[in-house]
Order: structure tokens, then sequence, then C-alpha cells
């Protein structure tokens, strides 16, 4: 049997090439949308991951018949029975996964009636759902909390609605996409969020018929259709797994070829990783492209980011990009204002030897949601640090693929636990980590 534990030894730059495929965060959505249509819909690229695992179990429990395609990573989804799912069935997923929520709207047009499991997903602030349920009892869904869960209904139908979203939430923004293509009437959203991952989501709404006008100011107006068909999608590539094996490259002082990374989705990546001197080289070829990410010796400058909604830097980048300007000959300051808690993995890493400093001040920037009220969000870092080896314990998804860089960046042999969480986001990652010359194995334990 294997451990859910990894021995890396580090000091081996990471050499090599990975692939990356469709967005974590697209597919899950995609996924959720293949509800609404009433034929068929089709994926390709689909990436082997726990969350796509997940998402597959809960649109099967509700009747969806998913099914392999000929190709690799080509999922098929048949809509055409779609039925309400046992609550003790549909809880086995509860604390899993964040995506549940996002399956409101849906169900709601299609049954009439959804339940909703406590929701999962990375332990990184409290993620609450007060936009979602806003939005959601606007548009004339009845939201009874529970113990066991969120039970909701429609009885006189869901109508289009004006909502301002407080912040530019990714998944409020979904929800309320996911709602209004089917409601009556025109819905407009302010403040909405315009990630590349919600721009390929309205553009898979687009293919199965919806009506969806992205305004300029982050406004977005949808107009409701009776019915929508399946689609065929190729998702964007996963810019999250991009930066973080360029991230890798560079804190190993290694050379990466990231194939199918696309730079458009990464332009703000690029500037800072080109600021603190990692070097990249971007190949357009659109079967075999993608970008080169190297470390070109001498010495890492340091950077003062500021992680935000997109065009920003996405927060989602951060944790692995930490490790490597621990490296950099200076200070480095990063302001992290998406999310409250999010540098709790920087213990981990100032047992390993870096010097890191988190303060509830808004370093670096603007002053952000989160000043002045006792959230721990900027980090300085002062590198360069020499990393050792560490027994570490993964405690989400981002943070744990930082851990494994810091340990694969340092010297020794580290025991890193809980990687089985990595497969959440990062298909075949240790495949990945031999091809690219990494020591890790995980030990053969005896069955119990
Ligand atoms: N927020 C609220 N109320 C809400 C919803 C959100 O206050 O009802 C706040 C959150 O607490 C947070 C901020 O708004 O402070 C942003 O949250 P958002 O809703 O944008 O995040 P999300 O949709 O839950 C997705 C990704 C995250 C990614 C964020 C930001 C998925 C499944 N998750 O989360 O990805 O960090 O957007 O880009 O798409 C990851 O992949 O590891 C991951 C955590």
């Amino acid at each position: 049997m294997l451990s859910d534990l990894l021995v890396v030894t580090g000091g081996t730059p990471l050499t090599g090439e990975v692939r990356v495929r469709g967005a974590k965060n697209l597919v899950s959505k995609a996924m959720v949308a293949a509800v609404l249509g009433h034929t068929p819909s089709r994926m390709f690229d689909v990436p082997r991951i726990r969350d796509v695992e997940i998402v597959r179990g809960l649109l099967e429990l509700h009747g969806v018949r998913v099914t392999d395609g000929d190709l690799d990573g080509e999922l098929i989804f048949d809509p055409s029975n779609v039925e309400r799912a046992g609550i003790d069935e549909i809880n086995v997923h509860a604390g899993s996964s964040r995506i549940p929520i996002l399956l409101c709207g849906p169900l709601l047009h299609r049954l009439g009636h959804a339940f909703i499991p406590d929701l999962g997903g990375c332990h990184i602030g409290p993620r609450p759902i007060d936009f979602h349920l806003e939005a959601l009892r606007q548009f004339g869904a009845i939201v009874d909390k529970t113990p066991e869960g969120l039970h909701l209904s429609a009885p006189n139908g869901l109508h289009g609605i004006k909502f301002t979203l407080d912040y530019p939430s990714v998944g409020a923004t979904e929800q309320i996409l996911l709602t209004a293509v089917l409601a009556e009437g025109v819905t407009e959203l302010a403040n909405a969020a315009v990630e590349p991952e919600i721009v390929d989501l309205i553009c898979v709404l687009q293919k199965m018929g919806a009506i969806i006008k992205v305004h300029t100011n982050r406004v977005i107006e949808i107009e409701g259709v009776p019915r929508l068909t399946g689609f065929s999608h190729r998702p964007i590539p996963d810019r999250i797994e991009a930066a973080s094996w360029a991230s890798a490259a560079l804190a190993t002082k290694g050379d990466i070829l990231v194939r199918g990374a696309r730079q458009a989705d990464m332009m703000t990546y690029l500037n800072v990783f080109r600021s603190i001197g990692g070097s990249y080289e971007v190949d357009d070829d659109p079967v075999a492209g993608g970008i080169r990410f190297w470390h070109p010796g001498g010495d890492l400058r340091p950077v003062v980011i500021e992680t935000d909604v997109h065009p920003g830097f996405m927060t989602d980048w951060q944790q692995p990009l930490v490790v490597a300007l621990t490296q950099a000959n200076g200070l480095s300051v990063v302001h992290e204002t998406v999310y409250e808690n999010r540098f709790g993995y920087t213990n981990a890493l100032n047992q390993m030897g870096a010097t890191i400093q988190v303060y509830g001040e808004c370093l670096g920037g603007a002053a952000c949601r989160f000043g002045r009220r006792g959230f721990r969000h900027s980090a300085v870092i002062a590198g360069p640090a020499k990393l050792h080896a560490h027994d570490l314990v993964i405690p989400d998804l981002r943070a744990g693929f930082s851990h494994l860089i810091a340990a694969l960046a340092a010297e020794g042999t580290s025991r890193v636990h809980g990687v089985d969480l990595i497969n959440r986001g990062y298909e075949d990652f240790e495949a990945k980590l031999a091809g690219l010359g990494a020591r890790a194995e995980r030990p053969v334990t005896q069955a119990a």
C-alpha cells in the first residue's frame, strides 16, 4: 500500500518538461454548466485530478451520465435524465469541494429543488457564501439552512435581477451566470469577476445558446433564454499549475518547459517572474507550444507585489512564488488582498531556514479590506536563505505545492505528509516531478 507521505531529497535543479491541461477552475464549472443543457456536452483536455472526480460523482448522483470519450482527457456528459439525489448520498461529498454550491441554479432550473451539502475546499479563511445566497434569493429561490445542509426551492421560477457584488468574487459571479442564463428576463451584474476562467465559462454558456454581454467596468448582462443545448469545449490551460512549475524552476535553479501554458493568461505573473530575475521564452505553437521558464544564474532580485482579482497577480500564484523569493537577494513584500488568512504555510518555510515575517498591516500597496482588522495578510521575506530539510504536513492545495518546492530546493531529505491533497489540483504531479529529475518517493507501507 502507498502511504500519504513523500520522501523528498532536495538540491537537484528541476529540468525538463511538463504539460498542463484544462484549468481546474474552469473544468469543474463547465461540468456544472452541462446540467443546464438538454443535449449532451463534450469536453476535451480534462485533467485527471481529484476535484474533477468529485464533480463527476456529484453529477452522476443527479442522473447525469458521464462517460469517457475516445481521446485521452475527453469526457461526455448526458443530462437527459437529471433527477433528485438522496441527501445521504450527496452528503458523502460534504466538505470535499466548494463546487456543489454552483449546482444551485442549474438544479433549481432542472428540478425546482436543490440540496447542497456542507462545502469544503482549502482552509484559507472563512470563505463565506453570503453573496451566493443573497443573489439566489433575489432570483426567487427560497433558501432553507438546516444542520444537514442547504435546501433550495423555486416555487415561482427564477427571474432576472440587478445585482452588485461587494467584491468581485469568482464563485458568486459564476453562480449568477449559471442561474441567470435560464432565468426569465435580463440580469445585470455589476462588480463581476472577469478572470480568464470566467470568460471561458461565458464561452461555454454562449455555445449552449446563452446571450451574455460583457460590458466595460466589470458589468455583465445576461438575457435569459428558455432552453440551452449541450456544448463541445476545449478549456483554457491551467495557469495556476503553469505558474507553480515556473516558480519551482526558479526556486531550484532549474529549467522547465511548461507545454500548454499560455502567455495571455499569465502576463502579470510573467512580469513578476522577469522582475525577480527569472528568464522565460514563449513558444506560440498551438499544439507543441508553451513557455520555458529558467533560472539564468546569478542573484535573484526581491519584489513588492500585491495579490488581486484579474488582471492582478493571482492569489494562487503567491505560495509557490514565495519559496522562490526566499532565494532572492533582499527584502520582498507580498500583500495578500483576496484571502485574509493565506500565509499559514510560511511557518513551515521558517522552520526550514527561511526568514518570513507576517504582518496585519497592508504593506507595500494600497490599503485593502483586511487592514487594521487583525488579519495577518502581508508577508516580508528576507533572502537569500539556505533552506534545510524538515518534516512537513501539507495544509492545503497551493501551500502544499509550495511545501514540495521548498523540500526540493532544500538541502537534505524532507518527509512531506498529506501529499494526496495535491492530487486535487495537480495532475500526475509525482510522475511530472520524476520526469524533471526530482528525488521524491512514496515509501511502501504494509496494509493494516
Ligand atoms: N467572498 C465573500 N462572500 C461570498 C463569496 C466570496 O465574502 O459569498 C470573499 C471570499 O471570502 C474571498 C473573496 O471573496 O475573500 C474571493 O473569493 P472568491 O469567491 O473569488 O473565491 P472562490 O470562487 O471561492 C475561486 C477559486 C480559488 C481562487 C479564487 C480567487 C475555484 C474552485 N476556486 O475560489 O482557487 O483562489 O477563486 O481567484 O475556482 C485554488 O484553486 O486552489 C483556489 C483556492
